[in-house]
């Protein structure tokens, strides 16, 4: 870190970090560092795409986000001490400024570190939240100071002409920080991106562009209210965390655990060598399937001589020859008595780690539930529009990353993808970190914020994690005392230190 910080002028270095990439890919194609396109042409050969027309999502100024991409950056990182927590011992990063710019210092320093990204973006509804919503005059010289609201509606109005590139600008805002984001991940790494039906249509396909549509994943629909909005006949009650991968082949994702509920299935009433089994069904899963003729035949019951036959239109999951060895290594249960039809035994051995998680979330916090957080936290309940409750975070941080990984979130918002990890950390003992990016957003002056001291939003995101630390390391001080008679708080904390070094992004355009 103290390696960027030092640089005055930071460039990117992002064509060439994709430039190595080609050039391993394709030696052929290069010469004197520079490519031969012709070559690169004829190098790949039939995958080459010779028609005009081709699926692609073309939207005004799409040519302009790579110009975006590649320009340098211009300005420092400042190192605020006071602004942190335990400087000197923390791994965590608050960077505040833009993250189109963060996102290019990170580059050289960060380049498949990261092994998991959560962001949750600005989803262009047109509303008026603590931060902007509204993409309708983005860009523009500071859109963050944008505070034109129309009263009545709530919404912003616009022109004909800066409504109709709505998706355009927000297309222009998106595409270079995920194009530069996916270069952080590590080839195991995984990118959760929360969104709603505004702009879910077009995510989908710049993310397949960026990311490759083979690498996408799945699209978990979190349900985050009990009832519909009562303003609408149909009125949405979820929202979609789009989930790619940076490598599908390579992606490392965890299964959820077994809960004890689900441990007191298996049992082993009959001393099974293997361990504590529940029974299953012995029946192939034909459904919409194929019916395989020679997997239907009778299973001879040893101990009453009685024949069972797969049920009406199935067959059996397994061949003859299989289960006639189950049966003999007492891997089929004949029902308390030995007198039943014939089930499998699944024995906890020999089962997944952990359970598959569904698409469907209907199972973590709702939505106010973030609220509800930040009331505890800060004291009061609209400091922040929409925060995400932790729970809902924590589950997606067991399912991308592991004790020791690096969590990256460049639209923190009010931080709770940082709350998340330590709590997560203290919770599991885990050393995970986190890399927090936020733009110093002006909150308005008749917003919450604002009238109770927040002058930009990264302020209510740092002093989120100002008492979340500390509510953490005085309740791990107490348990201390308690548990051991200590006096002072026990240092060093067995799980890494709590805490995080704030820089700022200075621009230096005009030194
Ligand atoms: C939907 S909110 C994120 C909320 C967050 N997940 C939470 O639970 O608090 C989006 C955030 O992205 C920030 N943001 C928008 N554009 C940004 C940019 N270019 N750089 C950094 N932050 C940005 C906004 O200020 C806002 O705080």
């Amino acid at each position: 870190m103290a390696r960027m910080v030092s640089k005055l002028i930071l460039k990117s270095k992002i064509s060439d970090i994709q430039k190595e990439k080609l050039q391993t890919l394709f030696p052929e194609a290069f010469t004197e560092g520079k490519i031969d396109w012709n070559q690169l042409r004829y190098s790949l050969g039939d995958s080459l795409e010779d028609e005009d027309e081709h699926f692609k999502l073309l939207w005004k100024g799409k040519d302009k986000c790579f110009h975006s991409i590649h320009s340098p950056v211009n300005g420092v990182l400042k190192p605020e001490k006071k602004e942190s927590v335990e400087w000197r011992k923390t791994e965590n990063y608050f960077f505040e400024g833009d993250n189109l710019d963060i996102l290019k210092i990170m580059q050289e320093e960060y380049a498949e570190k990261i092994k998991m990204i959560y962001i949750d973006p600005p989803y262009n509804t047109g509303k008026k939240f603590v931060y902007n919503d509204y993409f309708s005059d983005y860009p523009q010289k500071n859109p963050w100071k944008t505070n034109r609201l129309d009263k009545e509606t709530n919404y912003f109005p616009s022109s004909n002409e800066s409504a109709s590139r709505y998706h355009s600008n927000w297309l222009n805002m998106m595409y270079p920080r995920l194009f530069l984001a996916r270069n952080l991940l590590r080839d195991d790494g995984v990118i959760f991106i929360s969104i709603d039906d505004h702009e879910v249509h077009n995510l989908r396909v710049i993310m397949d562009e960026i990311f490759d549509g083979r690498n996408f994943v799945e699209q978990i629909i979190w349900k985050k209210r009990s009832s519909p909005p009562n303003d609408k006949v149909i009125g949405a009650a979820h929202e979609y965390i789009l989930v790619y991968a940076k490598n599908i082949r390579n992606l490392k994702l965890y299964p959820k655990e077994r809960t004890s509920e689900q441990l007191k299935r298996y049992k082993n009433p009959d001393n099974h060598p293997k361990g504590p089994w529940t029974a299953g069904d012995l029946m192939a899963n034909v459904k919409g399937g194929r019916y395989v003729k020679s997997l239907y035949f009778p299973i001879t019951n040893p101990n009453t001589g009685e024949l069972h036959y797969p049920s009406s239109n199935g067959n059996w999951r397994y061949n003859q020859e299989h289960i006639q060895k189950l049966i003999e290594n007492n891997e089929i249960y004949f029902g308390k008595n030995g007198e039943g039809r014939p089930k499998l035994k699944r024995f906890l051995s020999d089962v997944k780690e952990g359970t598959s998680h569904t698409t469907i979330w209907d199972n973590v916090p709702l939505s106010h539930c973030g609220s509800k957080e930040m009331q505890k936290i800060l004291g009061n309940l609209t400091i922040f529009d929409n925060p995400k409750p932790c729970r809902l975070i924590i589950e997606l941080l067991k399912l991308g990353s592991s004790k020791n990984d690096i969590i990256l979130d460049f639209f923190a918002g009010s931080c709770t993808t940082a709350h998340a990890v330590i709590t997560l950390n203290e919770e599991e003992g885990g050393n995970r970190k986190f890399i927090m990016v936020q733009i110093p957003e002006l909150t308005s002056e008749d917003s919450e914020a604002f009238k109770c001291g927040y002058k930009t939003v990264a302020e209510i995101g740092k002093e989120r994690l100002r008492r979340v630390i500390k509510q953490i390391t005085d309740e791990r001080a107490e348990k201390n005392q308690k548990e051991n008679n200590f006096i002072d708080s026990p240092e060093p904390f067995p799980n890494g230190y709590n805490g995080f070094k704030v820089y700022k992004f200075l621009n230096t355009e005009n030194c």
